[in-house]
């Protein structure tokens, strides 16, 4: 991103000649209306007052803009933007450079938040609070503590986990923003902005079929709008209509709903081999050969979304519109404990 550089008419360019489909501005950012117009007032507020924001969290699942967003609010507080992530910081070195070189009002956006090194997300808790930078030299009785003072800067952590966050950097965030899966229509608004960007016609039944393919999720939206434009191109006249459309997203795996290959393993597992469980999801992951923190973050937030699964304090289990979607009839088990959901959830 840091290669990008704007051109003359304000469409973003990335120096391998891609159009960036993200938008730069709240106003061209679609969905997310309740973040957006709290951000929008404390970034006024902050301008207004000529202080650096208060520090922002923004989490939810992959995809839905927390990169995007943390450029827009630094775009819109007229500031500028550097950009690291949790697993990149490596020293504490590497962090007291990016912080000491923040200018005043400067965002500072950590993506992966959560997979800091816990001796370096101290650093950032007077960094954050009193914009200090505590240094030590020396050990024992030698020891010597100096404090640096830091430009007053927002720091922008984005996170999948915000469970995994230990209270006194959650505390230390004074905005804190979760971002939900985006609404059918607005991944069609999406859809339609993003095919004007890269000057392709796209009808309104082709958009609605690509946006209910896309998991709720815009990057996948943009990823599989690509896909079906190459199919479009070669195979037909490089239009997308909705013929072309069902036929490329079938051709690549992409059901009705938008699953994939991996979620349908993780549903079959679930649904087959633990007969509608509940299953431990370290117990799930092994059996289908995948990461527990894969399935938490990137699989499971839309197959919850969807009602296909839920989260139990025994394990995951499939819920009936998992059976149905797999046309699989429950056996005497899962029945039984689909049949004690329905009786709960009327209590
Ligand atoms: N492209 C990716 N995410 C978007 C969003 N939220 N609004 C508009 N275009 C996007």
């Amino acid at each position: 991103m840091d290669n990008n550089r704007f051109i003359a008419n304000r469409e973003l360019v990335t120096d391998d000649g891609d159009v960036s489909l993200r938008p730069t501005t709240f106003d061209e950012y679609i969905g997310q209306e309740k973040v957006k117009a709290n951000l929008k007032v404390y970034v006024a507020a902050s301008k207004a007052r000529g202080e650096a924001l208060d520090h922002v969290l923004l989490y939810g699942p992959p995809g839905l803009g927390k990169t995007t967003l943390s450029h827009i609010i630094a775009s819109e507080l007229g500031v500028e933007i550097k950009v690291t992530s949790g697993p990149g910081i490596e020293r504490a070195a590497n962090l007291a450079s990016l912080l000491t070189n923040l200018q005043e009002r400067d965002v500072l956006f950590l993506d992966e938040i959560h997979r800091l090194n816990h001796s370096i997300e101290e650093i950032l808790y007077p960094a954050m609070e009193d914009f200090a930078l505590d240094i030590s030299t020396g050990k024992g009785a030698g020891a010597t503590s100096l404090r640096l003072n830091l430009n007053k800067f927002t720091l922008i952590g984005a996170t999948t986990r915000a469970g995994m966050l230990t209270g006194p950097l959650r505390d230390r965030f004074g905005v804190i923003c979760r971002l939900e899966p985006y609404s059918a229509d607005d991944l069609i608004r999406i859809v339609k902005r993003s095919a004007k960007l890269l000057k392709i016609t796209i009808s309104d039944d082709a958009a609605r079929e690509l946006a209910s393919r896309s998991r709720g999720t815009p990057r996948i939206a943009n990823r599989i709008l690509k896909r079906v434009r190459d199919f479009a191109q070669v195979m037909s006249d490089g239009n997308i209509d909705l013929a072309i459309t069902v036929k490329a997203l079938n051709d690549m795996e992409i059901d009705p709903l938008g699953l994939d290959y991996n979620d349908i393993k993780l549903l079959s597992a679930l649904v087959e081999k633990f007969e509608g469980g509940p299953a431990g999801l370290d117990t799930l992951a092994a059996s289908i050969n995948e990461d527990p923190g894969t399935i938490e973050d990137v699989i499971e937030p839309y197959l919850i979304q969807l009602g296909f699964i839920a989260r139990t304090p025994r394990g995951r289990i499939a819920l009936k519109a998992a059976f149905d979607h797999l046309g699989v009839r429950p056996g005497n088990r899962a029945s039984e404990q689909l049949s004690f959901l329905t009786v709960g959830e009327n209590e």
